[in-house]
């Protein structure tokens, strides 16, 4: 298949190298609005670099790894030559677009796959299985963290959406995924504790929020944009049979300040990149075989939908000082 990427920047390094490899790709072809950028990164994985309209003229297969600003125009691009596409989350910044797009690739019929590459780690996924199969008993409450090691470059900031939209909507669809029951309601608070650059864009850099699931169990989530020790991305399921963690390990940026505890003993995850390599992989090489008409799409732009509501409720419950109802957003 021909393979169009749109975006060289953080994620699209990474992605190029992966689709570059699969075996699935006849020819890579590289875009990124910052011509020169399209081609450093296709030189680097002997790929072809073109402008965006030429890029997804001949594609087919789209994969979407640029500004998140950008996604809802590529998507629609996408979806009027009806090309598979993936697109990195959050699938649109805006509430309405997301919807928008939702409809469109319905209507359409259109493969579509959301990156969420959390459902494609090993971790979580031997968690999602212990949660289905009964194992972990009656679940009581999952404790989940996403910190990253440094702040986004500052040109990032503005077009993410802000730390709900852009981090915690990670937690937001995994939470869904685990525990096969939807988001009810968000009680969120946040800060900018250190790095000032948010505060003028009206965002923050650390977070925490209370969920309230359908099936009744409870989850508590921290976000935060600035964690030294490493990237430290993680989630406990505490049940009535087990209690059991996801990112736990020699490589987790926690250290123990317990008499005789030596943790962590090696060296911690430096940033996403390293701590969801495999993961980042497996979600590509599965988009493939989507686009090949091979599965269904793992990861659906609905799915995008329900994090990107639980991500707006989140922002709103902390603009408002109140808990917020998902069934509010709509
Ligand atoms: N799944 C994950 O864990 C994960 C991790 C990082 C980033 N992301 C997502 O990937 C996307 C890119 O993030 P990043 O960290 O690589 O950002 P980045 O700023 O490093 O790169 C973004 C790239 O997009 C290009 N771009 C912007 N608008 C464009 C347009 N209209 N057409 C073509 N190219 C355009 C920019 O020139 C830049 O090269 C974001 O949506 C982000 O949310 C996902």
């Amino acid at each position: 298949m021909k393979v169009c990427l749109i975006g060289a920047g953080r994620i699209g390094q990474l992605h190029a190298r992966t689709l570059a490899a699969d075996p699935h790709t006849s020819e890579l072809v590289v875009a990124d609005a910052d011509a020169e950028r399209a081609r450093v990164l296709a030189d680097k994985v002997g790929a072809r670099h073109a402008a965006v309209d030429e890029a997804l003229g001949t594609a087919d297969a789209l994969v979407i790894a640029a500004a998140t600003d950008a996604h809802a125009q590529l998507v629609r691009r996408g979806l009027e030559r009806r090309v598979p596409t993936f697109c990195e989350k959050p699938l649109a910044r805006e509430l309405d677009e997301t919807l928008e797009l939702v409809s469109l690739v319905e209507d359409s019929g259109v493969p579509l796959q959301v990156g969420f590459q959390r459902r494609f780690d090993a971790g979580y996924a031997e968690a999602r299985r212990l949660v289905a199969s009964g194992e972990l008993g009656v679940l009581y409450c999952v404790r989940l963290a996403s910190h990253d090691p440094e702040p986004p470059h500052e040109a990032y900031i503005p077009t993410s959406g802000g730390l709900f939209r852009d981090l915690s909507i990670h937690d937001f669809d995994i939470i869904r995924w685990l525990t096969g029951a939807e988001v009810e309601e968000v009680y969120a608070d946040g800060a900018v504790r250190n790095f000032e650059v948010f505060a003028r864009y009206d965002d923050i850099d650390t977070a925490v929020a209370t969920l309230r699931m359908s099936d009744g169990s409870l989850a508590v989530l921290t976000a935060a944009r600035h964690d030294p020790p490493g990237c430290d991305v993680r989630a406990e399921l505490f049940g009535s049979r087990d209690s059991i963690s996801v990112g736990l390990g020699p490589r987790t940026p926690l250290r123990s300040v317990d008499p005789g505890v030596d943790l962590p003993p090696g060296p911690a995850w430096t940033n996403f990149l390293v701590r969801f390599e495999d993961a980042y992989r497996a979600e590509l090489s599965a988009f493939l075989r989507v686009a090949q008409g091979e599965l269904p799409s793992p990861c659906t732009a609905r799915d995008g939908l329900q994090a990107m509501r639980t991500a707006v409720a989140a922002t709103r419950s902390f603009r408002d000082h109140r808990p917020v109802k998902v069934a509010e957003v709509s």
